[in-house]
């Protein structure tokens, strides 16, 4: 599967780092939402669902975290520990959320408002849905 990550310029200097992100100019959205996450748990995996609609840039801007992401098809783990790397998530994409280091926090660009129809949280509703786009069977 093809992974789409977004290096978005430091802008170092003596006093530290400073990374800004522009809608229109570094983003392949319109960003509607930002949220994050952050005291997460040791052990802890979130996520499993998909969106029908939803992109996303994930970037764990403190500490690490794995991505596992499934099209249906083929899943990868990515591994996001740099504060200036995102991980875009296109739309029909099962995604978990796990491995947070301490002090992990995982912010989220979001093309989209909150709207709990636009998820897919059963699994094998997934797979009929992106079986049904492609025509054929998940291999
Ligand atoms: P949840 O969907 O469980 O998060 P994850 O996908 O990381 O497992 O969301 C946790 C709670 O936060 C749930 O009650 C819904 C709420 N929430 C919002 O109100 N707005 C949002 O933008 C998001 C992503 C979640």
């Amino acid at each position: 599967m093809e992974i789409k990550m977004f290096t978005f310029p430091p802008h170092g200097d003596d006093r530290g780092q400073l990374v800004a992100i522009e809608e229109g100019i570094d983003l392949p959205f319109d960003v509607r939402r930002v949220y994050y996450i952050y005291d997460t748990l040791p052990g802890v995996r979130r996520g499993f669902h998909a969106h029908l609609q939803l992109q996303q840039i994930l970037l764990c801007v403190n500490g690490s975290c794995k991505i596992h992401l499934d099209n249906g098809y083929e899943t990868a783990e990515v591994v996001l520990d740099k504060p200036n790397e995102g991980l875009y998530i296109s739309s029909n994409m099962w995604r978990e959320m796990y491995d947070f280091s301490e002090g992990a926090v995982l912010l989220v660009l979001a093309s989209e408002h909150y709207t709990e129809a636009d998820y897919i949280r059963n699994y094998d509703a997934f797979l009929e849905m992106v079986r049904k786009q492609r025509g054929t069977e998940p291999r």
